[in-house]
């Protein structure tokens, strides 16, 4: 009995279809990345690896490594329906509607910023020209990444320091 030829061929189609789908929709930037312009949602998230960056329902902006919470806004409990927003002004901003919950306060001339949540762990916001212009500070492990913590939870990341804080990227 002849197999029918179409049905891998049907196969195949799907999946070129599929395929062609996917690059269609995926969105501009990485999971691992915020560009301007975009917002995380309530329970929404980042993710590199074992680490987690969720804004969560409670309100929360917390940086996970696997389980164990490593850095957070402590705004839980503040508002409902919290968003977290990459500006295009260079500011992290969680809003309750119109209302500011907590903000990186790293507004400055409008630009592609962009939150990256590192292989190192560090969450770090970069303008336009890739330099580091807010962290978390949380890295680990990488010597080629040096960050100097605040008593606010933030580094600074300035001058020399900027190309170290910066991801290696290939
Ligand atoms: C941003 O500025 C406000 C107002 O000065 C301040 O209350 C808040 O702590 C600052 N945010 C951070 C993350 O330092
Ligand atoms: C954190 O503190 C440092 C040193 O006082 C300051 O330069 C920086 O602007 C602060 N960061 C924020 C986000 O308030």
């Amino acid at each position: 009995m002849a197999s029918s030829p179409s049905s891998p061929t049907i196969l195949l189609l799907l999946l070129s279809a599929t395929a062609l789908f996917s690059l269609l929709t995926t969105p501009a930037s990485a999971a691992n990345r915020l560009n301007a312009g975009q917002s995380l949602g309530p329970g929404q998230s980042l993710a590199q690896g074992p680490y987690l960056f969720i804004m969560q329902p409670d309100c929360n902006l917390v940086l996970y490594d696997n389980i164990r919470a490593v850095w957070a806004t402590g705004t839980n409990g503040r508002a409902f329906g919290c968003v977290l927003k990459m500006q295009t002004d260079g500011n992290l901003v969680i809003y309750s509607g119109s209302r500011v919950i907590w903000a990186s306060n790293t507004s400055r001339q409008i630009g592609n910023y962009y939150l990256l949540l590192q292989r190192d762990r560090n969450v770090v916001i970069y303008d336009s020209a890739n330099n580091a212009i807010w962290a978390t500070g949380t890295n680990v492990g990488n010597t080629a990444v040096v960050v100097i913590p605040h008593s606010n939870g933030t580094a600074a990341a300035s001058g020399a320091a900027q190309n170290k804080v910066k991801e290696l990227h290939p």
